[in-house]
């Protein structure tokens, strides 16, 4: 396969933390987050859904029984019925908990509650560095439209729904659905958009995305098979994201194929890796 000519170096990757740093901390929870600001990452990965009383949360499954104590679907709880559920206490931390245990460990909210979007994007206006946030809509066919208006009215109250002073929104919104990304497009222009692939249809394989969307964001099984698709991406003038990079033999492939960005729940590990 050809490599291009452009593509970043070693050390301009950016990484980006998904479900928080979800190796070490249970997924979508604050403290995820704030140990994945911590390690250094460039951006945030998070999974949106809307309860039944259409507030943004952020939780992967279409229900709760896997990362919470509780139990049913997310579109069927309201938001205060989701925050007496415990969405940490599943996953041991591969912290032990001590004397000097930072306080996103100690802090038993920030460990343990659900996560709306709006307390995560708080989370990136307050880092006194510029921090990224993915956020990815789940099933928007469901709710005709609704996440993606809830989603860019949320930005637009923090002001992150367009470019401020030259300065890009530091959102960027992913789906696997190019219908719920020309949503965001034409409710929002300025944000950039990230279409998730799990395999190359035929109508992609040229590496031209169709509709709205700027960024490809391919799983690391595409680049493994057809490592060929990633030059045809840049071609096309498209960013690379990859998902989920957790391997080290996978981040230097991703490295020599010269993508722009890496998904990975081991955000410390790999910014190590990459010399950072
Ligand atoms: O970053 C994209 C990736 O998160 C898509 O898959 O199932 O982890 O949301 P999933
Ligand atoms: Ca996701």
């Amino acid at each position: 396969y050809a490599v291009q000519d452009e593509r970043p170096s070693r050390d301009r990757v950016r990484v980006v933390a998904h479900r928080g740093a979800s190796a070490d901390v249970a997924e979508h929870t604050l403290a995820a987050y704030r140990k994945a600001v911590e390690d250094g990452a460039d951006a945030l990965e998070c999974d949106v859904r809307l309860t039944a009383d259409g507030h943004l949360v952020c939780v992967h499954d279409r229900r709760v029984n896997r990362t919470s104590n509780g139990r049913g679907a997310v579109a069927g709880l309201e938001l205060a019925q989701l925050a007496s559920l415990d969405f940490g206490s599943w996953k041991a931390s591969a912290l032990s908990e001590g004397d000097e245990a930072p306080d996103w460990l100690t802090d038993p909210v920030a460990r343990t509650s659900v996560l709306t979007l709006e307390r995560l994007l708080e989370l990136v206006a307050d880092t006194d560095r510029r921090v990224e946030l993915a956020v990815e809509t789940k099933h928007p066919t469901r709710w005709a439209g609704q996440v993606e208006a809830r989603l860019v009215e949320l930005l637009r109250r923090f002001g992150m729904d367009r470019n401020r002073a030259g300065e890009p929104s530091p959102v960027r919104v992913m789906s696997f659905s190019p219908r719920s990304l020309r949503r965001v497009r034409l409710a929002a222009p300025d944000l950039e958009t990230v279409l998730l692939m799990q395999y190359v249809s035929p109508r992609l394989r040229d590496g031209r995305l169709p509709g709205m969307a700027g960024i490809a964001g391919p799983s690391i099984r595409i680049l493994r098979s057809h490592p060929d698709f990633v030059p045809r991406l840049r071609r096309a003038g498209h960013e690379v994201h990859v998902w989920t990079v957790d391997d080290p033999a996978d981040v230097e492939l991703c490295v020599e194929l010269g993508v722009d960005a890496i998904i990975t729940n081991r955000p410390g590990p790999v910014l190590s890796q990459l010399g950072r």
